[in-house]
C-alpha cells in the first residue's frame, strides 16, 4: 500500500517511525507492505518518491525541499497520481474551515483515494459531503485517530456494536485538559500543567482549542455523524472549557469526595461539553492524566465503557496504522 502524507508534526512523525519498526510484523502477519511515497509540509517542503521514501533519512531531516513545487495545489495534483492508495493527514486541525485537511480529503477521496485522518476539521465541517464522495468512489474514509487517539472508539462504536442501537454517548474526550485538572488535583499550576501537556504532545498546536473545550466538541461533532448520522455544527453544541476552574474550585471539590472532569455527551437530540464534578464513585471521575474514557449507552447491552489513552503521538500514530490494516483487510 502506498501513502502520500499531510503534515510531517509529531503525529506524522511518529506514525512513520511506528510504521518502520512495525514493518516486518506487518508484512509476516498482515500481508501488507506500506509505503510513505510523499511527504507534504506547509513550510518546510515536499519529499516523494514513486517506489517509496526511506523513511530512516527521512527522519533524520529537518527539511523536506525535495520538489521545486512545494505548495499545497502541486500536493492536492500529485496524490492523484496512480501509485498512490491512500491519503493520510496529519495536519493541525482549523476546525472552522477544516483546512488545510480538508482540500486534501475532497481531493484524494474524488480521485478514489482511500482517505486516514487524524486531523478533526475536515470531518467536523464536512462530513457528510465527505461520506457521500467516499461512497461515490468506493474508496475508505477511515478517523480512528480523531477521537480518543489509537484507542478504538470509533471502531467499537462502528463495528463490534453494530446491530445495537446507541442512544447515548458521554466520556473525557479530551487528554489536555484530563492531564490539566488531574494535575491542579496534585497542586500544580494551571499553566505549569499546560506547558507539561505541550510538551508531551498532548495539546493541540494552539492549545486553546483544548482548554475551551473546542477540541472535545469537535469529537462530538464527528461522533454524533458517525453514529447518529446527525449534521450539526459547532454553534449548535453547548460547550465550556475547564479555563474558568480555579485552584479553590479543585480543592472544594476534592473536600466534598468529588472531581472536576470535562464531560462531553452526545445523544440524538444534540450534544454539550463542560466541566462537571463527579462523584468518585463515579467511574468517569477516577480516569486520569492524558487517559479519557467513552461510555455508549446501548439498547442490547446496556453501558460499554471503553477507557484508553485519549492523546499522544505515538497512541494517534497507531490509529492511523490500525486504520490502514482496516482498509487492507477491506481489500
Ligand atoms: N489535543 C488533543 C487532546 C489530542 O488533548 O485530546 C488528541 O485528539
Amino acid at each position: 500500500m502506498k501513502i502520500a502524507l499531510n503534515g510531517f508534526g509529531t503525529v506524522g512523525k511518529a506514525f512513520a517511525q511506528i510504521l518502520q519498526e512495525k514493518a516486518q510484523t506487518l508484512r509476516q502477519d498482515y500481508h501488507l507492505d506500506i509505503q510513505i511515497v510523499a511527504i507534504h509540509t506547509r513550510t518546510r517542503g515536499t519529499l516523494y518518491n514513486p517506489n517509496g521514501l526511506d523513511i530512516k533519512t527521512v527522519l533524520t531531516r529537518n527539511d523536506y525541499h525535495d520538489l521545486p513545487d512545494a505548495t499545497q495545489e502541486a500536493f492536492l495534483s500529485l496524490i492523484t497520481h496512480d501509485e498512490i492508495d491512500a491519503v493520510v493527514d496529519v495536519t493541525p486541525t482549523d476546525l472552522q474551515t477544516g483546512q488545510p485537511g480538508l482540500d486534501v480529503c475532497r481531493q484524494a477521496l474524488s480521485a478514489g483515494k482511500h482517505a486516514v485522518l487524524a486531523s478533526k476539521g475536515a470531518l467536523a465541517v464536512a462530513f457528510q459531503e465527505l461520506q457521500s464522495k467516499a461512497e461515490q468512489t468506493r474508496s475508505h474514509l477511515l478517523y480512528e485517530a480523531t477521537v480518543m487517539a489509537g484507542t478504538p472508539a470509533i471502531r467499537l462504536a462502528k463495528q463490534a456494536l453494530a446491530g445495537c442501537a446507541i442512544t447515548e454517548a458521554r466520556g473525557i474526550l479530551n487528554g489536555t485538559t484530563n492531564y490539566i485538572l488531574t494535575q491542579m488535583e496534585s497542586g500544580m499550576t494551571y499553566a505549569d500543567a499546560l506547558k507539561q501537556a505541550q510538551q508531551l504532545g498532548y495539546a493541540e498546536p494552539d492549545p486553546s482549542g483544548d482548554v475551551e473545550g473546542w477540541d472535545a466538541a469537535a469529537k462530538i461533532l464527528i461522533l454524533s455523524a458517525a453514529i447518529f448520522g446527525l449534521e450539526l455544527t459547532l454553534s449548535d453544541l453547548d460547550v465550556t472549557g475547564i479555563t474558568q476552574i480555579t485552584p479553590e474550585d479543585i480543592a472544594a471539590a476534592q473536600a466534598a469526595g468529588e472531581r472536576y472532569k470535562l464531560i462531553a455527551s452526545i445523544t440524538c437530540d444534540g450534544g454539550s461539553v463542560r466541566p462537571m464534578r463527579l462523584p468518585l464513585t463515579d467511574p468517569l471521575a477516577n480516569v486520569n492524566g492524558a487517559t479519557n474514557a467513552i461510555t455508549y449507552r446501548t439498547d442490547l447491552m446496556g453501558d460499554i465503557t471503553l477507557i484508553g489513552a485519549g492523546a499522544g503521538p505515538r497512541q494517534t500514530g497507531f490509529a492511523l496504522l490500525s486504520d490502514l490494516i482496516d482498509i487492507h483487510r477491506r481489500g
